[in-house]
């Protein structure tokens, strides 16, 4: 039992006795009771896990390896420790509903065995390839428990070992085994030229988050790593948030037994993740690489509106629950994308399960809605607004955010894709982000909210960005975009952002894009390096892949100071402002071009 492997510490400090327990090792099982006990019978402080190796082992819970509910006012040293979760299928640690609970290591939480798997290709046959999984790694690919039937897969370079230049996103169909180690992948279309024998692949498995937050307050992780998570390495959701991340990582862990290969993989989807939290996380000093997905993301939530009567509207919405509390403010935008105006919330009230018939909507997050829930606002919008607008509870969506000094390195899609108010986004070195090293946009397709409002980017370096799983069809075409949503010429969501001292190193295709924004200031900014080779990300939206700087749908924008050298073949002009820009100043001497290197 633990109780006889604890020792009560008895430390001064600051002239308060601190009251902490030690545990160790030995009995991995029982972890989770003597975290929770010390906090919520013993009364103590903290607790401090020796150093070591804990091997956490199967347990009953439906989702969760190790489930910390209601702590309070605690700290959890962790100087030195493995967590090696034995069922990799799980959350790692989930914290729920805690508050001003401070994590700490070094610590490593690290799935024992890699919830995906990668190898190379050794045959292709038009809609079909053979993958031949690299010693060492998984070889249940035709196992559900693990990996579903429909994945997603992924080429990588053999040489550079990052995603391959000009590939995609690869969804199969069905998955047959050949031998112990060979499967055939089957596709529905026909596979490109950018495909060839010897690629190295990889591919999503099954799992879930390596930590999550869930309606927490105040909480502090400071070097924690995360390697090998099932899902989101990081997750925050719900709650007055105000987390604050320090040195923490989602990164690759060690080579499993038997392999040669270095893993290709940190986790089975983005590295940070905040969705719907009041106030948004401080992320400073972190390391993000080698995930399929975004290295960090910050967004709200939409409902969709389906009825108005005065100030009472009625919302559709995909989960159970009102993301409402009295006194939050509601903002509503229209599916063309204009801002139609904010509300606070007076009443709010549950309605019956499929209260509406569901509607036919173009974007997957509405489609089979069954929950409903009245807002009673203290505006009359009526007239203002109209069904099938989308309304955000504006007080969560990760607002005043603090990205700091944080690495992003080598992954699949956005740097950061942040949809929030009130950011600080300075001194990030964003290097190899597949589609875009930062974006802002609402998307409506995931139902995932909001305009940025008051956003400072300064002193981030973006290299190398925009290079694969993406093309001509994509708006999030810039290695900087900021764009608007819907087809309003005159949809100016997002407002009053800084964009200032950022460098942007060995990107093709356009830099920056500017859409859907006003009151924008972009002044000493430098390109260089760019453009060496044709990119056409955007094309199909009336973007150059040879400016700098294409700017649509903007109002009142400055360019100051910003520069560019050593730009390549496929530059063709500084600056591609469209007709749906107005008060837009240093149009002609915003941008200087050097063209010497
Ligand atoms: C960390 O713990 C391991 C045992 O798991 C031990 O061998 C090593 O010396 C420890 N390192 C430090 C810096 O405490
Ligand atoms: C957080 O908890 C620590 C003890 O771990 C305590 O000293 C501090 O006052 C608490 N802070 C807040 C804001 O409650
Ligand atoms: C709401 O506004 C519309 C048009 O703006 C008007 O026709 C309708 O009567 C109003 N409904 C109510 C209940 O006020
Ligand atoms: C700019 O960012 C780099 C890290 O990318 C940092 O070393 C440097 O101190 C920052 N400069 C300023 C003025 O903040
Ligand atoms: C960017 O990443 C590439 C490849 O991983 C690496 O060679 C290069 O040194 C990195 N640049 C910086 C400034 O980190």
């Amino acid at each position: 039992m633990w109780q006889n492997i604890i020792f009560l510490v008895y430390l001064y400090f600051c002239k308060t006795i601190v009251y902490s327990k030690i545990i160790t090792p030995d009995d991995p099982s029982t972890l989770q009771s003597a975290i929770i006990s010390a906090n919520q019978e013993e009364g103590l402080d903290s607790v401090t896990l020796a150093p070591g190796i804990y091997r956490i082992p199967f347990n009953s819970h439906p989702n969760a390896n190790i489930l910390l509910t209601n702590l309070r006012n605690f700290v959890i040293n962790a100087n030195n420790v493995t967590f090696l979760m034995l069922d990799n299928r799980k959350r790692g640690i989930v914290f729920y509903n805690c508050y001003n609970v401070t994590m700490r290591g070094v610590m490593t939480i690290r799935n024992d065995i890699i919830p995906f798997s990668q190898g190379y290709i050794e045959s292709i046959d038009q809609k079909s390839f053979v993958i031949n999984i690299h010693d060492g790694y998984p070889t249940t690919l035709d196992n559900t428990i693990y990996f579903p039937k429909a994945s997603t897969y992924y080429i990588f370079d053999r040489n550079t070992r990052r995603l391959k230049d000009q590939t995609y996103d690869y969804y199969n169909r069905n998955i047959i085994r050949i031998d112990q180690r060979r499967f055939r992948v089957m596709f529905d279309n026909n596979l490109g030229q950018e495909i060839v024998i010897g690629d190295l692949v990889s591919m999503r498995g099954s799992g879930d988050f390596g930590i999550i937050c869930d309606i927490c307050e105040l909480m502090q992780f400071i070097d924690i790593n995360i390697e090998f998570a099932g899902g989101f390495a990081w997750f925050e959701t719900g709650g007055k948030g105000n987390n604050r991340y320090e040195r923490i990582s989602a990164q690759p862990g060690p080579k499993p037994l038997g392999a040669t290969e270095e893993p290709l993989m940190s986790a089975n989807a983005d590295g940070f993740h905040s969705a719907g939290v009041s106030h948004g996380p401080t992320i400073i000093n972190s390391f993000f690489t080698r995930m399929p997905d975004d290295g960090i993301a910050i967004h709200g939530e939409y409902q969709m509106i389906r009825q108005i009567n005065q100030n009472v509207i009625i919302c559709m919405r995909r989960w159970a629950g009102i993301p409402y509390a009295i006194g939050d403010r509601a903002a509503v935008v229209g599916e063309d994308g204009i801002p139609r105006g904010e509300a606070r919330v007076q009443q709010l009230r549950t309605l019956p399960d499929d209260y509406l018939s569901s509607i036919d909507s173009p974007w997957p997050h509405f489609q089979n809605n069954h929950y409903y829930f009245e807002l009673e606002l203290d505006t009359n919008l009526n007239g203002t607004i109209s069904s099938n607008d989308f309304i955000s509870n504006i007080e969560s969506t990760g607002s005043g955010y603090v990205l700091k000094e944080n690495v992003i390195l080598n992954h699949r899609a956005r740097g950061m894709l942040l949809k929030a108010h009130d950011g600080l986004i300075e001194s990030n070195l964003i290097n190899g982000s597949s589609i875009s090293g930062l974006v802002m946009q609402p998307e409506f397709w995931w139902g995932e909210g909001n305009y940025a409002e008051r956003v400072i980017i300064r002193n981030n370096t973006l290299i190398r960005c925009g290079y694969a799983t993406t093309g001509s069809w994509t708006q999030q075409a810039g290695v900087l975009t900021i764009y608007g949503t819907g087809t309003s010429s005159v949809a100016y969501g997002h407002h009053t952002i800084t964009i200032e001292n950022n460098f942007f190193i060995d990107n093709d295709g356009v830099q920056m894009v500017l859409d859907g924004l006003k009151n924008v200031l972009i002044k000493r900014n430098y390109f260089t390096n760019a453009q060496h080779k044709v990119n056409n990300r955007g094309s199909d939206h009336g973007i150059d892949g040879g400016a700098l700087v294409h700017i649509n749908r903007a109002q009142s924008l400055t360019l100051e100071d910003n520069r560019a050298w050593c730009l390549g073949a496929a530059h063709s002009k500084p600056l591609q402002v469209t007709y749906l820009s107005t008060q837009i100043i240093g149009m002609l001497d915003g941008i200087i071009v050097d063209n010497h290197c």
